[in-house]
């Protein structure tokens, strides 16, 4: 038996190189040692990319992409297929869950400066991966034919109607029609499930294979491949396999707890993932009162609507992700990791957090003067994050870069801290149960909590500065 596994095995090797990919991309690939939490998210992507395509092909054999079909279909997959409900969830969550996942892995690439020389392609394959992820999910939005996947997509499609000379043509060519109908929601389903998922994966290997060429940076900014032992490896650098696919599994159960504590306990979560007007089917005639995208793209929206007019709105919100593509053009600071970087930059990108998250926020909210006033004011600091950036990186003073990675805190002293700050922020009393066994309620510390909160906060403080 074992010498026919080992006839096949060579049998195989001799005609694909399996075990040169598998030591080139794992075995032998050679990862700094000093990997962080912020280094869990590309393994996450990759996790969710591959929930998102298992469940939409699940979801894909019961719905109906047919506008008088369509919301029926999705209701009866809740209620009648076997685990619908399940798959659906996993969809709609893992849609969220995505661009959670996606938005802290670029933060990543924004404090370490994994974007800037070598790995300036890899940055680009991520943004080309960023923009398919929002046509990918703006569409897929439009499928369960609810009201506001319908007056969703009319409000955005009408954008490009903004544009000059072309505009009109160029919205009637995308609808198919001269509203949302059945014809823009057969061409959103062929690209949702076939064409945008195509490039996804593409665009995965290229973000991949470009990464391995160059390797890894890390959270010291400083290139591993500078000093090699005899043999030729890094000194600071260990295999990925087995020691990081072993790290990643527990980074991918801590993010299966979160992602099942939403997908049992809060679906919805509010009507952040999925909104409670698009359980009412698609109306053409009766406009919801407030249209608002999911949270992913308000703070996109915000800016579309903090400019008074429609075309240059259109451009402020192209030019905002457009000025991400430029990133690695923009920073020009000698050194990569924030760690090293002077205080300008490292306020300027608190800054930027703040204005992206209030403008998500703002996005949200209905456009009163007051709204608009702020989404303006943030607006203006989002962009001047960006086109100031040449100038004060320029001039920022830096901190002297270590010639090899510095030490991070072991995996035990890791789960030490981590249990200890779970007893502070914890109160276990023994408490007689009716049948005579003791029991121990876990009941929430306020003043832990705060404690432990205020701990984390200034250590943040601290590894940033
Ligand atoms: C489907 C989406 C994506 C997947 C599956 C993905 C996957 C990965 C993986 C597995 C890694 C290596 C592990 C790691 O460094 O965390 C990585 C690295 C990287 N990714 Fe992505 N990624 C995606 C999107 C993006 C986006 C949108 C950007 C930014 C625009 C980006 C920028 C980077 C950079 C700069 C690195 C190198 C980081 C470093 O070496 O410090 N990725 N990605």
């Amino acid at each position: 038996m074992k010498n026919k596994m080992n006839e096949c095995t060579n049998w195989v090797l001799e005609r694909f190189p399996m075990s040169k990919l598998w030591n080139e991309h794992m075995a032998q690939y050679y990862a700094p040692k000093n990997f962080n939490f912020w280094y869990f998210f590309g393994s996450l992507a990759l996790l969710v990319l591959v929930n998102q395509f298992v469940t939409g092909i699940l979801l894909t054999m019961n719905y109906k992409p047919d506008a008088k079909l369509a919301f029926d279909s999705v209701e009866y997959i809740m209620r009648d297929v076997n685990w619908g409900w399940l798959i659906r969830y996993m969809h709609s969550t893992g849609a969220s869950a995505f661009f959670i996942v996606i938005y802290l892995h670029m933060f990543r690439g924004m404090i370490y400066g994994s974007y800037k020389r070598p790995r300036e392609l890899i940055w680009i394959f991520g943004m080309l991966l960023f923009v398919c992820l929002m046509a990918e999910a703006f569409m897929g939005y439009l499928l369960p034919w609810g009201q506001m996947s319908y007056w969703g997509a009319q409000v955005i499609i009408s954008l490009f109607s903004a544009i000059p000379v072309i505009g009109d043509e160029l919205s009637l060519w995308i609808r198919g029609d001269y509203v949302i109908s059945d014809a823009t929601l057969n061409r959103f389903f062929a690209f949702h499930v076939i064409a945008v998922p195509l490039a996804l994966l593409i665009l995965v290997f290229l973000h991949i294979i470009a990464l391995h060429e160059v390797g890894s940076n890390n959270p010291d900014g400083i290139e591993i491949k500078e000093s090699k032992d005899p043999w030729g490896h890094p000194v600071d650098g260990i295999p990925f396999h087995p020691y990081y696919t072993v790290k990643d599994i527990v980074g991918v159960g801590v993010f299966l707890i979160f992602f099942a504590t939403v997908i049992f306990y809060m679906p919805e979560l509010g009507g952040y993932f999925l909104e409670h007007a698009n359980f009412i089917p698609a109306d053409p005639l009766a406009t919801p009162e407030h249209i608002a995208p999911l949270w992913y793209f308000t703070p996109f929206y915000a800016i579309l609507r903090a400019i008074p007019d429609k075309f240059a709105g259109v451009i402020a919100m192209g030019g905002a992700i457009v000025v991400l593509f430029l990133l690695p053009w923009l920073d020009r600071c000698k050194v990569k990791s924030i760690r090293y970087r002077g205080g300008i930059f490292k306020k300027a990108l608190l800054l930027f957090v703040i204005s992206f998250i209030a403008l998500g926020y703002l996005g949200m909210q209905p456009a009163t003067p007051g709204y608009t006033m702020m989404a303006r004011i943030f607006t203006a600091i989002y962009f001047g994050f960006f086109l100031l950036m040449p100038i004060y990186t320029h001039w920022e003073k830096t901190k002297p870069i270590p010639k090899r990675v510095t030490e991070e805190p072991d995996v035990e002293e890791q789960y030490a801290a981590i249990v200890e700050a779970f007893d502070e922020m914890t109160i276990k009393e023994p408490l007689k149960t009716s049948w005579g066994a003791t029991a121990f309620p876990v009941t929430p510390n306020k003043s832990g909590i705060i404690h432990v909160t205020t701990r984390l906060l200034k250590k943040l403080k601290a590894s940033l500065d």
